[in-house]
């Protein structure tokens, strides 16, 4: 049987950065996100007692379908998760898995988020355990375990909060508020559509030598309420304030670490003054970024217009992508092969 799946990527307002057990994929914080519906995954998965390994194709954004290899740590997990879910099943049959995004991968625009969350949810149904794609909280702790922290976030639409925990059984993400709750915009400008240089997988790692990372950790916990609330109330400004600094925050981890990580460019910088510049003069919006030098300007639908003409007059943005929150990862008719 071939099943199908779309899955949304998110922009996490607050961030994770760093983990609490490498083992289980637990984060050190709670992290809280939006899901983007411009930012699509879709995987098909099949198995087949004919195969005698995993295939895993993947077709990433502007390139053809290529052939995964368990060359780097996260394609390495990715196999994983395939082998952890297939014998959790008590199944034998290997599988064909292809996937394919419709964004640039790997530049801060959260890939993994949709690609891993897609491909769980898919090779969960397809092994026959349904009932654990349909059970989110339980979703969530299964797509944990392909190591990307952003997807487990992908598994609810909406507003999602992805709680660190002692265990396995306590690290799950839980709904804040649906994808109808309130019609925020993420506006993507993309400076560089390549892939990036430094993983956050090797990032999570670095986190243990920057002298400042336990400072974030315990000055972002009264932020992480405020997001919640924020959210929750619909309070704009607040929320505003709270995604701006937990940017800053994390990226000064990143650059204080040894080795230092540098993901912002001079484009990612222009775009940041620019942000400051223009809500000195009246128009609230609030820039995040991720993994790599694209940034994530927040606004209200009221405000989209003048924020996309403010960054289509940056030089250095090449494009940019508009995304609303949506429905988290769920399964679609369309197949890939
Ligand atoms: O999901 P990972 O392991 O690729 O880590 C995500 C890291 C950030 O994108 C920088 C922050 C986040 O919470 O999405």
């Amino acid at each position: 049987m071939k099943i199908s799946v779309v899955s949304p990527a998110n922009i996490a307002f607050i961030k994770y950065w760093g983990r609490k057990n490498e083992k289980l994929f637990i984060p050190r914080n709670n992290n809280i996100s939006m899901t983007m519906d411009g930012c699509l995954t879709t995987a098909t998965v099949q198995t087949n007692p004919d195969l005698k390994e995993d295939v895993i194709e993947v077709k990433y954004y502007g390139e053809e379908y290529k052939k995964l290899e368990s060359n780097s740590i996260k394609q390495k997990n990715l196999f994983d998760q395939v082998a952890r879910i297939r014998k959790d099943a008590g199944k034998k049959e290997k599988v064909f898995i292809r996937s394919e995004n419709n964004f640039p991968s790997d530049a801060g625009i959260a890939a993994s988020a949709s690609s891993f969350s897609a491909l769980t949810a898919a090779l969960l149904i397809a092994y026959g355990l349904e009932e654990k794609f349909l059970d989110k909280k339980e979703l969530s702790r299964q797509i944990r375990f392909c190591g990307s922290g952003s997807a487990v976030r992908s598994a609810y639409g909406g507003f999602v909060e992805f709680k660190t925990g002692k265990s396995h059984k306590e690290s799950y993400a839980e709904q804040i508020a649906d994808e109808n709750h309130w019609k925020l915009v993420d506006i993507v400008a993309v400076v560089d559509p390549e892939k990036k240089h430094t993983s956050s997988s090797r990032g999570h790692l670095l986190t243990k030598t920057c002298p400042y990372y336990e400072t974030r950790i315990k000055e972002m916990q009264r932020r992480i309420k405020w997001t919640k609330d924020a959210i929750i109330k619909k309070d704009f400004e607040k929320l505003g304030y709270c995604i701006e600094q937990d940017s800053t925050s994390m990226h000064a981890v990143m650059m204080t670490s040894d080795p230092p990580i540098y993901y912002w460019n001079g484009g990612t910088m222009k775009i940041m003054q620019e942000i400051l510049f223009a809500r000195q003069n009246g128009l609230q919006c609030y820039f995040t970024i991720d993994a790599g030098p694209n940034v994530h300007v927040i606004c209200e639908e009221k405000n989209i217009k003048r924020v996309q003409k403010l960054l289509h007059d940056i030089s250095e943005v090449q494009f940019t992508i508009v995304n609303r929150p949506c429905l988290g990862v769920r399964t679609s008719n369309k197949h890939l092969f």
